[in-house]
Formats: structure tokens, C-alpha cells, sequence
């Protein structure tokens, strides 16, 4: 057995074989199965990358017209599940919603306790397809609004914005949404993605994994950060504060500013590239362009100043905010998104399975401590 001790928080270790994704942070390369993330941003479709994730290789239009009729026709809850969002309490935050549905769902899933390949598969879709039900369906519940019903014919990103709002959704939404959710579906062994692949390791079964990776996902140093983003923007704009003083009074203050470093990005985050334009883009034609205003100067001083570069969600936050959806969705929005690449980490490792099961250092009190008798203790 090796006796190297990883770096804290396991930098630099490679812990997994995967044919998935391939990043160089050291130039800022992201590549689905090898294709480059800005190929599949500008010219793909949430549905076209998630086939390309799953199967390795790009589908040909009659798969790929199976695979989007297949995701439609995933779009099914059982009643139960939306009595259960109904009763859930309206303070509850829609991430905390889909952690907890997405548990009860396996309840629900015929192919619960199969564990083949293809029922896998299954799973993968129902799922994908049910997580934005769950969210649009809950943010829907505690506004006091009526459940939408999903629309076959629709993409998956209108079908979403479909059930979210009620109203069918303009071309630029769907696009904006499409192309966000592209660029969010995968990105090799973040922490959600790891936490799936540990959970799937030990042929516990997907609905778990999936749990347990939007729980990891959830965190303010992972997912949570574009709403973090987010927050701070209307901070500072409720204070009328100038947004560089603000965060140069947090930098000083040691505080971390939301959306920018990044573990394994060294240089621009190449998804960053894309929101930033389309959050500029979305603000210029809505004729709002202060949120983006306000990034930009945030970006532009924290790049010059602590070399840190934005990443995935800073601009998310601005695309959605100017897209009106509510702060609480982002980070539902990357799950919905993720929840591509989760599937195609816990099929990946299900097809050739090892439990994941490392060693720690151990650096509490020297072997063998005494054991004290109670009655002697101080
Ligand atoms: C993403 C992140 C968790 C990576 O963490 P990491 O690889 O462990 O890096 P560290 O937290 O050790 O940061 C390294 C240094 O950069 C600084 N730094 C990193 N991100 C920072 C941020 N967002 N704001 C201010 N300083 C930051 C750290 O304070 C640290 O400085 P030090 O060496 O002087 O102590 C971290 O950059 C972060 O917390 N970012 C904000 C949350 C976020 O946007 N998460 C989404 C990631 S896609």
C-alpha cells in the first residue's frame, strides 16, 4: 500500500480512470469526451451533450430524436410526489426541496432496485427529466400558483421555464437557458461528482448517489456560489454602495468573494467566457445592464488585484437574474443541469466498480492510549 498523503482537500490527487472530461486549468480547456466545451456552447443542445455524456460519442439525428423523445417522455410524477411538495413548509429553499424529493422518488421508480446497466440508464432519464419538474413544480406550489403541466414537444430548457412560469418561454430565454444548461452538465471530479461516485461505489443504487451529490452541491464553496453571487450584487446595490470599495473592504476583511477562484482553473474558467457574454448580451437587450455593470467591475478589480479569475457561477448569477428567476433557483438550475454529468460518473464507475474506500493519516493521540477508569478521570 502507498503511504503518500494527499494534499489537504485532496488537491492534485487522481482518484478515478474516466473516459468523460478533460480539463487543462492550466490553459483553461474543458472538453465533454473530448470535444471542447466552446464547440458544444455555441453549436449544442442540453439534450445532443447529455446523449454525447452518456454514450461517448455525439449521437446521429435519428438518436438523437430518440434521446430527446426519450427525455419528454420521462417528464411524469407520481401524484404522491406532488402532494409531498405540496406539503412540504414554503420556507423550505427549492435546493433543499429536490435533495429531499429526489430520495422519495426512487419510492416511485419501477426499476428501484435494479441495478443492471440499462435499468440504470433508465433511472438517469427519469431523473433528469424529473428534477426539473420538481423545481419549476415546488417554486410554483409556494407562490400560491397552479402546477404546470410538461410539454412533450418542448426541449427540455423551454419545457422548464414552461412549467416554471406558465407562459411559453421567448427564443432568447430558451437559448440563454439551453446553452447555460450545456456548459453546467459536466466537469469531471468536482465534489458533487465525487460524492456520486463514492455513494454508487458501494452498488448502493442512483437515487441515492444523485442525493447525495446535490447535497454536496449545495454547499456555498461549490454549487451554492452563483446565489452567494447573487446576494452580494443586491447588497451592494441596496447600500448604493461602489462595488469595488465593497469587496476590497471584504478582501481586507478575509472574506472570500463568491464566483471567483477556482481548485483547478489557473486561468479564465472557459465557461466564464460564455456567461459573461451572455450576461452582457441579456442585459444590453433587456435594456438592465447594471447587474452585469456591477460584475464587470468586481471581476475587473479582483483579476487585477488578487489575480483570482471569476469562474463557472459569477456571471450565472447575472444571466439569470436578468432571465427573472428568483435567487433560490440557481443553484436548482446548475443540479437540473449536473444531474447529466452525475449519471454519466455513476454509469461510468457501476460499469467497472470498486469501492472507494481511502485511508487517512492519523495524527490523534499516540497508540495505545490508556483507557481511564471513569471514577479516575478529571
Ligand atoms: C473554489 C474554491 C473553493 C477553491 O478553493 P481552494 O482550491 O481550496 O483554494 P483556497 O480556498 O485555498 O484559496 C487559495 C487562496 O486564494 C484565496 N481565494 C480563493 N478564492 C477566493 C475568493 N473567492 N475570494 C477571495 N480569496 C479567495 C484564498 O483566500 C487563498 O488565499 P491565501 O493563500 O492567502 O490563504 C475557492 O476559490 C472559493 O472558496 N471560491 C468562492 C466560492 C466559489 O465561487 N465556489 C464555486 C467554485 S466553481
Amino acid at each position: 500500500m502507498s503511504t503518500a498523503v494527499a494534499g489537504k482537500g485532496l488537491e492534485g490527487v487522481v482518484a478515478a480512470n474516466s473516459g468523460i472530461c478533460w480539463i487543462d486549468g492550466e490553459v483553461g480547456v474543458l472538453s465533454y469526451r473530448g470535444i471542447d466545451i466552446h464547440e458544444l456552447a455555441l453549436n449544442s443542445t442540453f439534450e445532443e451533450t447529455t446523449s454525447l455524456l452518456w454514450n461517448g460519442i455525439l449521437p446521429n439525428a435519428l438518436e438523437l430524436r430518440e434521446f430527446q423523445s426519450q427525455l419528454a417522455l420521462a417528464r411524469s410524477l407520481d401524484q404522491r410526489m406532488i402532494q409531498m411538495l405540496r406539503s412540504f413548509p414554503h420556507t423550505a429553499t427549492p435546493m433543499e426541496v429536490l435533495r429531499t424529493a429526489v430520495s422519495a422518488l426512487s419510492f416511485y421508480d419501477a426499476d428501484e432496485k435494479d441495478n443492471s446497466h440499462d435499468a440504470n440508464v433508465r433511472k438517469c432519464f427519469n431523473l433528469t427529466a424529473q428534477f426539473a419538474m420538481i423545481v419549476a413544480i415546488y417554486d410554483r406550489l409556494r407562490k400560491g400558483k397552479k402546477v404546470v403541466p410538461p410539454d412533450r414537444s418542448m426541449s427540455h430548457a423551454a419545457n422548464f421555464l414552461w412549467m416554471l412560469n406558465g407562459v411559453k418561454p421567448s427564443e432568447t430565454a430558451v437559448k440563454t437557458m439551453d446553452m447555460a444548461l450545456v456548459l453546467h452538465a459536466e466537469h469531471e471530479l468536482n465534489a458533487s461528482t465525487f460524492a456520486a461516485r463514492v455513494i454508487a461505489a458501494t452498488l448502493s443504487d442512483v437515487h441515492s448517489a444523485v442525493t447525495g451529490a446535490i447535497g454536496a452541491l449545495k454547499g456555498p464553496l461549490h454549487g451554492g456560489a452563483n446565489e452567494g453571487v447573487m446576494r452580494l450584487l443586491l447588497t451592494i446595490d441596496k447600500a448604493g454602495a461602489d462595488p469595488v470599495e465593497y469587496v476590497k473592504n471584504m478582501l481586507a476583511a478575509k472574506q472570500k468573494i463568491s464566483g471567483f477562484g477556482h481548485r483547478v482553473y489557473k486561468t479564465e474558467d472557459p465557461r466564464a467566457t460564455h456567461l459573461r457574454k451572455m450576461s452582457e448580451k441579456l442585459g444590453k437587450d433587456a435594456g438592465q445592464t447594471k447587474w452585469f455593470e456591477m460584475s464587470r467591475a468586481i471581476e475587473l478589480y479582483i483579476n487585477a488585484d488578487k489575480k483570482l479569475n471569476a469562474n463557472v457561477d459569477f456571471y450565472s448569477a447575472s444571466t439569470y437574474a436578468t432571465l427573472g428567476i428568483d435567487i433560490d433557483l440557481y443553484t436548482p438550475i446548475f443540479a437540473i443541469s449536473r444531474m447529466a454529468g452525475w449519471a454519466a460518473h455513476i454509469i461510468e464507475q457501476l460499469d467497472d466498480n470498486r469501492l472507494i474506500r481511502p485511508r487517512a493519516e492519523y495524527i490523534g493521540p499516540p497508540y495505545p492510549a490508556p483507557y481511564i477508569p471513569l471514577e479516575e478521570r478529571g
